[in-house]
């Protein structure tokens, strides 16, 4: 058995016949046409794969992402298409993949790893956590628009520098190149809907689909919260039927809308995640917290706890996993046991950090 290493160059087909054959059998695509920026050429050195005989027998892929927030910027790598073949599977060559790909995490200087998964016990066992939020709604019925005078269109021909402009202006996205964009656009089974004002301007977009996932989920979106309601109204009424919309618990004024007319709500995990550089992390989070005036937050390891407070107003964390959960949610500092009003006051200023992650992300 050979690796975990990257793929050379001449692999490159070899690997997207073996992930085709692994997790895509039967679909029309590649599978790099789904993940455009990390099954791409350019990633093959975060690419890891065991070999044997020259066979690939098993391979995951790391993309690091830098993700800006109104108060910190994180740096959070991503995890995907873990996959050993049928005949492999149980000796433990998925785990020495994932520890490789953690290893590149460290080295890239991340403060968080994430992946997307059902499979939360085998992930446990490497340090990660479910953690973080994500609200999911279901557009049950027909509803009115909020805007009106908008023109709507379900016709993919729009100019990727109108949506990306919208999309700079989320609070919180991941940096992305315009050209970035414009690979996301082209990702297979990709509906693009969009809303115009009178003056020929883009005001609103959704992204429903993506390759083989998330038919019927609108996971990206833009545009101010008016014309963006106005546009899934014309969205349900063009479809017909049901669709979910996915999105951050902080757009506090759109959920307000979308809880008057799709009222089923799910409030679910970002992501599993895993704490990679704890002192970068640490000192992130002081930072942060100095800039809000708040100066004595303690945030250290101590042997095999993490100490965690102000002051002296401390709590004890057994483990670092326990972290993931109070830094990112969905634990808030009023559910943290034997804490003074004061500290919970003064750790709810930046707590939980506001993590998100749009669709095109998750790989
Ligand atoms: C999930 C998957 C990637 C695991 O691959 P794998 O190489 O078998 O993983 P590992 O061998 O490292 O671990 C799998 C299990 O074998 C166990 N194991 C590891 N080494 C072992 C050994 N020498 N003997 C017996 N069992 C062993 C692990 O403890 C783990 O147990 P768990 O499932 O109870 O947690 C594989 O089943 C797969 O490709 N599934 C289909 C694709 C998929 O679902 N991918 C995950 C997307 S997030």
């Amino acid at each position: 058995m050979e690796g975990p290493r990257p793929p050379s160059g001449h692999e490159w087909s070899h690997l997207l016949n073996f992930l085709t054959e692994n997790l895509r059998k039967g679909e029309s695509w590649s599978i790099s046409d789904e993940y455009p920026t990390a099954l791409t050429p350019s990633n093959l050195h975060n690419v890891r794969i065991m070999t044997e005989n020259e066979q690939i027998v098993s391979h995951a892929v790391f993309k690091p992402l830098i993700i800006k927030t109104p108060q910190i910027i994180l740096k959070i790598g991503a995890i995907g298409s873990v996959v050993t073949d049928e005949r492999y599977r149980h000796q433990g060559l998925s785990r020495e993949i994932l520890k490789a790909c953690l290893s590149l995490a460290q080295d890239q200087h991340c403060d968080f790893a994430i992946l997307w998964t059902q499979l939360f016990d085998f992930y446990r066992k490497l340090g990660f956590e479910l953690a973080g939020n994500e609200m999911n709604y279901v557009f049950e019925h027909d509803f009115k628009p909020l805007a009106e005078g908008l023109r709507f269109s379900a016709d993919s021909r729009v100019a990727p520098e109108s949506l990306f402009r919208l999309y700079g202006q989320h609070t919180i996205n991941t940096v992305r190149t315009l050209e970035e964009f414009k690979k996301y656009l082209k990702i297979p089974k990709t509906q693009i809907y969009t809303a115009w004002d009178s003056g020929g301007q883009l005001a609103a977009y959704a992204i429903e689909g993506k390759g083989a996932d998330l038919t019927d989920y609108i996971h990206e979106w833009g545009g101010g919260v008016k014309p963006f309601m106005s546009l899934l109204s014309w969205i349900r009424k063009t479809k017909g039927r049901p669709f979910t919309l996915i999105a951050p618990k902080h757009s506090q004024n759109l959920l307000n809308e979308i809880k008057k007319v799709a009222p089923i709500e799910h409030q679910g995990y970002l992501g599993m995640l895993k704490v990679i550089d704890f002192d970068q992390l640490s000192a992130k989070v002081k930072k942060t917290y100095r800039n809000e005036g708040i100066v004595d937050i303690v945030l250290e390891r101590q042997g095999p706890y993490v100490l965690f407070g102000c002051g002296t107003d401390l709590i004890t964390l057994e483990r670092e996993s326990d972290l993931t959960q109070i830094l990112l949610g969905p634990l808030t500092p009023e559910s943290l046991p034997h804490l003074k009003p004061i500290t919970i006051q003064k750790l709810s200023k930046i707590l939980p950090l506001p993590l998100w992650l749009w669709g095109w992300d998750s790989i």
